[in-house]
């Protein structure tokens, strides 16, 4: 009974030491803190200060960078108004999308615009700030100025001759996501888009020949379609067009305030040509032409607009090379001349 006690007393006690024990332990680590708090603070932050700005300057740059890599960018819409020998009015619609989680403030900035491949910009364009979510449409308004005219003609001739461009923009924008620094990323895209592709496809319908010569001296006229597989518009101005027939040129012809818009464009000529020139290719005793069709080739002469020559629009149509079959026979059968 007593041992059965002393045992039960012991082995209260037992526990009640055991209990003692772990208390004294808790107090002597609260002592240890309390005499050495600082040295756990300094070793705290010397941690913090050797985690967090990997984190802040190396990760979150190099992630968000690599967001920058992988947004896509498209142009969905493109018009090129108002053209002056320096510069035009651009107005773009373009698409930013992204898959990334993250969504950081991209601040506007000055992207330098270029033919892909090419070392000369030939433009500087201030992209508004975004918060890329998804695909966010953002629409630029600009009067575009030309900062090298070589480079801009290239990239017209680039757009008039082939059936795809690509475009770079190159910028450096600033980025800032939530409580983050602000830090600088490189934004450079190529976006491929449609070109004109050497106007295939173009027709003269509806070619006459005038009885008498109008007031700007032309003496047929007819109806011009113009397919534009692109997304652009593009304000042209006054044209001038050289026609020949197998190197032999035979006159020119005039579009007035020419526009072309995406899709089929039906664009009305006037030509000036040498009937005399015309009926001796016709019924030239060898002539290959008896049919009355003829191969006319079209070649730029120049582009006006409000007065002004643009020379990039020039150089690009003069760069083209159009065979159109055009009736002229029946044109002149039409006259009764023949
Ligand atoms: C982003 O792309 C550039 C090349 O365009 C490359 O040099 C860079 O390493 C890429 N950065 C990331 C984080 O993917
Ligand atoms: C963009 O360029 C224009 C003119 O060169 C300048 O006034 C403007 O401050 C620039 N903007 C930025 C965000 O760099
Ligand atoms: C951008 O421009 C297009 C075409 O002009 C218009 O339909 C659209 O509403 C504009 N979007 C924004 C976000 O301004
Ligand atoms: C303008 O662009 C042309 C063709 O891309 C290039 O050869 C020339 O060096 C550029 N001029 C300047 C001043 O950058
Ligand atoms: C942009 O990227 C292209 C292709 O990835 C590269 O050739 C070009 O040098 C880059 N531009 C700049 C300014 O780094
Ligand atoms: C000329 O082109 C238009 C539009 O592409 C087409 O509808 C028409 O049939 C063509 N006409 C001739 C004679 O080829
Ligand atoms: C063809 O020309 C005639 C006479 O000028 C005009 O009445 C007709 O509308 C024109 N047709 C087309 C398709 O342009
Ligand atoms: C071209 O546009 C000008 C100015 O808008 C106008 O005065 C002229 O009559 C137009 N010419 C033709 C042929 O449409
Ligand atoms: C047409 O061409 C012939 C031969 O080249 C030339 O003698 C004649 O003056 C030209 N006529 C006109 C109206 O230009
Ligand atoms: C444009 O036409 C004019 C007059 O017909 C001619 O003298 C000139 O050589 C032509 N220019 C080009 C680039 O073909
Ligand atoms: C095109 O020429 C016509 C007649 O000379 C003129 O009235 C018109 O303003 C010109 N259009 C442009 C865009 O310069
Ligand atoms: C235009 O193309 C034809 C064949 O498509 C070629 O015979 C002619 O020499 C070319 N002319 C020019 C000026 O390039």
């Amino acid at each position: 009974m007593a041992e059965s006690k002393a045992e039960s007393q012991h082995s209260g006690k037992k526990g009640f030491n055991g209990a003692t024990a772990g208390h004294g332990f808790l107090a002597q680590i609260g002592t240890h803190f309390k005499n050495w708090w600082w040295l756990y603070l300094i070793v705290f932050i010397a941690v913090v200060l050797a985690v967090v700005p990997p984190i802040v300057f190396v990760a979150y740059p190099r992630i968000a960078q690599g967001d920058i890599n992988d947004s896509t960018l498209e142009v969905t819409q493109m018009k090129i108004t108002d053209p002056k020998p320096d510069s035009a009015q651009l107005d773009l619609t373009q698409v930013i999308g992204t898959h990334s989680s993250f969504h950081p403030t991209l601040y506007g900035f000055n992207a330098s615009v270029s033919l892909a491949g090419s070392s000369s910009p030939f433009s500087s364009i201030y992209v508004p700030g975004v918060q890329p979510e998804g695909e966010t449409v953002v629409n630029i308004t600009r009067r575009l100025q030309w900062s090298n005219e070589t480079a801009f003609t290239e990239y017209v001739k680039a757009v008039w001759l082939n059936e795809q461009v690509q475009l770079n923009i190159y910028g450096k924008p600033e980025l800032k996501e939530g409580g983050l620094p602000t830090i600088t990323v490189a934004y450079n895209k190529t976006v491929t888009m449609k070109g004109l592709n050497s106007l295939k496809g173009l027709n003269i319908t509806n070619f006459s020949v005038l009885l008498s010569q109008q007031s700007d001296g032309s003496n047929a006229k007819g109806t011009v379609n113009v397919p534009n597989p692109s997304v652009m518009t593009i304000e042209l101005g006054n044209l001038t067009m050289d026609l020949s027939v197998d190197g032999t040129p035979i006159g020119q012809s005039h579009f007035y305030n020419m526009s072309l818009v995406p899709g089929n464009n039906v664009i009305p000529m006037t030509s000036t040509v040498n009937e005399s020139v015309v009926a001796s290719i016709l019924y030239a005793k060898d002539s290959p032409y008896t049919t009355g069709i003829l191969p006319i080739n079209i070649r730029g002469n120049k582009t006006v607009y409000n007065g002004q020559e643009l020379p990039y629009f020039s150089e690009a149509l003069a760069s083209s090379n159009l065979t159109v079959n055009v009736d002229v026979g029946k044109a002149l059968r039409d006259l009764g001349t023949v």
